[in-house]
């Protein structure tokens, strides 16, 4: 690159900001200074923590929804308004249990342990920090958020439920040193899903708050509100309203909300335009787009190969749902010949993954006397999957499809002519295309 081709990138992006006054409401990691509605889920909250001015709080309170419904928000709203102290981590930052409490060390502004430190030496350090932090700021209650919380069991070698054990034994010495503790956990799934033992469930009770879906209209409030202080020009409610009706299509998500209308303002911007509609269509391809290619180019070669598996069969057949099975049996043709292959069983955690990450959905359908069996069906289109996993492999994938299926119009223009099954000419072309 030379100093000309920056100074077109310079004038691309400052054209994409022009339309913005103040992009920071557009920003869906920072947390705002006004919540719309969530009242009830807000006070439910701040009626559990307050019940340490009467001498007892609550171990654990669970906080669950599905994505984009403000939980995260709300709760450090909530959260950073009251007199306590808050330690928040996003779990998805650690990528095991030993991460976790390096995570929330680190924020409680000590530095990372190593391994071999050891986790009961880390929640002395942990009981340290706490005790020091509530004396210096005077406040009774400490309040540690874990968002992303499922992520937490992903590590299995870590003993996630010891982990939690260990936070709720904290609570209860400190609470024998008349100081508080709360610990709040965030996640899309209900507490009773993670696979926590006997000790823990019997000590946190049953704390949880709802976060129900956002409908069309509270999006739409959301969005209003935020486009009113990030543009310079007021934006049309009707394109509002389409903005919002698109991200509660599955389910009402703010964030995605968010995300639409800022990106389909940087798009308005290079073209020196308002917003509109048809901004709004292109950022919801773009931000697709974005968002496999960040799912794809971090994993591992043997999930591309899942994804791409699945991306093949549905492609070619033109058909959604496929079994474990029958994408092992793909995965096998595609895994390249220098590569070991990795077992059935693993590659079914991978196409665990591949529902996790949104990329698929899955459904357990009987399989007669042979039990039950796993579905899995892309949520996208295949082309972008199969582009973003191997663009080689993909481009023959397509070219052998269209030259198949070029056979088969010619086949079934012959049939129409009357031509038949039976004309010798045709007999091998049929057989060979199985018909
Ligand atoms: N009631 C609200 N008022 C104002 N902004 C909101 C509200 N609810 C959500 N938002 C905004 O929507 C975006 C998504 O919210 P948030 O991150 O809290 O969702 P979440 O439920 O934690 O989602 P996920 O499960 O995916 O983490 C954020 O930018 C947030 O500021
Ligand atoms: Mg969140």
């Amino acid at each position: 690159m030379d100093k000309k081709e920056l100074k077109k990138i310079v004038g691309d992006v400052r054209k994409q900001n022009s339309i913005f006054s103040d992009k920071s409401f557009l920003d869906n990691l920072a947390v705002p200074n006004s919540i719309i509605g969530r009242e009830n889920e807000s006070k439910k909250l701040v009626k559990f923590l307050l019940s340490y001015e009467k001498g007892l709080v609550v171990p654990l309170v669970s906080i669950y929804g599905r994505s984009g419904s403000g939980k995260s928000t709300i709760v450090q709203f909530v959260c950073k308004n009251l007199d306590v102290n808050f330690c928040y981590v996003n779990l998805r930052k650690a990528k095991t249990v030993f991460g976790c409490i390096n995570l929330i060390l680190s924020e409680l502004g000590h530095e990372n342990l190593k391994n071999a430190q050891g986790m009961n030496n880390a929640f002395v350090i942990l009981e340290k920090l706490i005790i020091q932090m509530l004396d210096k700021s005077g406040n009774s209650l400490f309040v540690l958020c874990l968002d992303e919380f499922d992520t937490l069991f992903y590590d299995k070698r870590g003993k996630p439920s010891d982990f939690v054990y260990k936070l709720v034994v904290l609570v209860e010495k400190l609470r024998a040193l008349k100081k508080h503790m709360c610990i709040i956990t965030i996640s899309n799934k209900v507490l009773s899903e993670f696979n926590l033992d006997d000790r823990v469930i019997s000590r946190i009770g049953t704390s949880e708050i709802y976060f129900d879906s956002y409908s069309q209209s509270d999006v739409l409030k959301i969005i209003r509100n935020r486009a009113k202080k990030s543009f310079l020009e007021k934006i049309d409610d009707d394109v509002l309203q389409y903005c919002a009706n698109i991200s509660s299509e599955e389910h009402g998500d703010a964030r995605r909300a968010i995300d639409l209308l800022r990106t389909s303002g940087e798009i308005a911007g290079i073209e020196n335009k308002k917003i509109s509609k048809k901004h709004i269509d292109e950022a919801v391809s773009q931000l697709q787009k974005n968002q496999i290619t960040t799912i794809i180019s971090g994993g591992s070669y043997h999930f591309r190969l899942a994804c791409a598996a699945l991306s093949r069969l549905t492609y070619v057949n033109d058909e959604g749902w496929h079994s474990t099975s029958e994408l092992f049996k793909q995965y096998q043709k595609i895994v390249s010949s220098e590569t070991r292959q990795i077992s059935y069983r693993r590659f079914s955690e991978m196409l665990v993954e591949l529902v996790n990450s949104g990329i698929a959905v899955s459904k357990t359908e009987s399989k007669g006397r042979h039990g039950y069996g796993s579905q899995f069906k892309l949520t996208v289109d295949p082309d972008l999957i199969g582009h973003s996993c191997f663009t080689d492999w993909w481009t023959s994938v397509v070219e052998s499809k269209k030259k198949k299926d070029d056979a088969l119009r010619s086949v079934k223009a012959l049939k129409s002519m009357s031509f038949g099954k039976r004309h010798s000419r045709f007999g091998n072309l049929y057989r060979n295309l199985g018909l």
